[in-house]
């Protein structure tokens, strides 16, 4: 039967992959309320189109941390991939490259950033777990920066695994034959059989329930890749992260610009080449990016962690606002529609990823199966710009959709 929409994949990942594994991808938290919210909340939003406009050109084309994207849709990092197909990761990173979009590789992938950097060209951003033993970090994250990532997603909303029951109930743990690659190195590759869920007892052995703010920080000091908070849902943890990089741009880093730039102006007198002054301007705005946290990424892990937090979609805005502008948000959760992807660029995203159809689609076709999904999603976008009314994703605003908390019961009444 041909496939025509993302959420297709999901049943025929159940009907291919054992038990233990489906369960495994598709869960979320005890009751699983904001599992169903994530998508839920997508349908309490409708649009107001604009007619009339030329759209026989869309341009969906992004940039993101400065990188160019032809979409706004990216890859979530979705741990364990070699349970779904024996080319795991390597088949995400083919499929996110070819789609000309970001793969974010999982720290508890099952294939190591070495060998997703040997795919091939595209951009790549790591997600990072901070364990208790920070060696295990620091050599990771340099790892990463050689293998040629350009970011860490930085997970802040796991101090503790969330309650999955189904893994509880299946003893879920690692296939023998597979390890959690980044740290078969240093020998915390493996998972053992445990009483309940097998990653529940790993993660409450080697995650690090102390992390905060100051670890924010910390992580700025051992890496100049940008940071992305990953798991903000609130207003004032948006607040946070965004202090988070101002405290520090006006700390070190713009000491640092200030010597580089007098270094770089008496160059300028010493030589008198106009050129220096240049490289004075690129080399403080580098540094100004690289100050802090470099965005948020609105999530709640797939409704993975708390049950009844509420569906991201209806998080993002008070965290927009928050961030001021200052820095890109991001979102994911329950994104499966082209439609999703533009009612959250109208409350403010300046980007999505996608989790579970990654996996899915992995278990049902292999690379071929990403690929479709993105390639899915990706028309589904454009089609929803063209009958909005929008060329751009800079013309895509928020009085091109209605939310209920615009007015009591004003999604369904007329705007008089
Ligand atoms: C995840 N997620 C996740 N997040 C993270 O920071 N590190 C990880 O290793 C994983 N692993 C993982 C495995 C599986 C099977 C799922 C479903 C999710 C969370 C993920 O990055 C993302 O936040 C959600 O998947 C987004 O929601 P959707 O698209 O799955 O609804």
């Amino acid at each position: 039967m041909e496939i025509t929409n993302v959420n297709e994949y999901e049943a025929i990942a159940k009907e291919k992959l054992p038990k233990m594994v489906f369960d495994y991808y598709a869960s979320g938290a005890e009751d699983q309320w904001t599992l169903q919210e994530n998508r839920n909340a997508f349908s309490r939003i409708l649009f107001r189109p604009r007619i009339l406009i030329d759209v026989s050109k869309i341009d969906m084309t992004t940039t993101v941390l400065g990188f160019k994207l032809s979409m706004p849709i990216m890859v979530a990092p979705t741990a364990m991939q070699k349970m779904a197909h024996p080319e795991g990761e390597y088949a995400t990173a083919r499929a996110a490259s070819a789609a000309g979009t970001i793969m974010t590789l999982s720290s508890w992938a099952t294939s190591s950033v070495e060998e997703v950097a040997s795919t091939g060209p595209g951009i790549r951003f790591f997600q990072l777990y901070v364990y208790k033993d920070r060696n295990v970090v620091a050599q990771l994250v340099r790892r990463a920066e050689r293998a040629g990532f350009k970011a860490i997603a930085l997970t802040v909303d796991t101090p503790r695994l969330g309650r999955r029951e189904s893994d509880i109930k299946n003893r879920f743990t690692l296939p023998p034959n597979l390890t959690l690659k980044n740290f078969e190195v240093l020998d915390l590759g493996k998972m053992d059989e445990a009483n309940d869920s097998g990653l529940a007892s790993y993660v409450a052995g080697q995650i690090d329930r102390t992390l905060s703010w100051k670890d924010v920080q910390w992580l700025q000091t051992i890496t100049k890749l940008p940071i992305l908070v990953k798991g903000v849902l609130t207003a004032e943890d948006g607040e946070k992260t965004l202090k988070s990089t101002t405290q520090n741009s006006h700390s070190s880093s713009s000491l640092a610009s200030w010597v580089i730039a007098l270094l770089v102006i008496t160059l300028h007198f010493v030589t008198n080449s106009p050129k220096s002054v240049c490289y004075f301007f690129l080399s403080a705005a580098r540094m100004a990016v690289q100050a802090g946290a470099a965005g948020i990424i609105v999530s709640n892990h797939g409704a993975r962690q708390l049950d009844y937090v509420p569906a991201t979609i209806i998080a993002l805005e008070e965290v927009v606002k928050a961030a001021q502008g200052k820095i890109p948000v991001f979102l994911d959760g329950g994104v499966r529609r082209g439609t999703d992807v533009f009612k959250a660029i109208a409350l403010g995203a300046s980007g999505i990823f996608i989790g579970r159809p990654v996996v899915f689609s992995l278990a049902a076709e292999g690379e071929a199966g990403v690929r479709k999904v993105l390639q899915m999603m990706r028309e589904e976008f454009e089609l929803t710009m063209a009958l909005s009314g929008c060329t751009s994703l800079k013309e895509i605003t928020r009085n091109h959709i209605i939310t209920d908390w615009d007015a009591p019961q004003a999604r369904l009444l007329p705007k008089l």
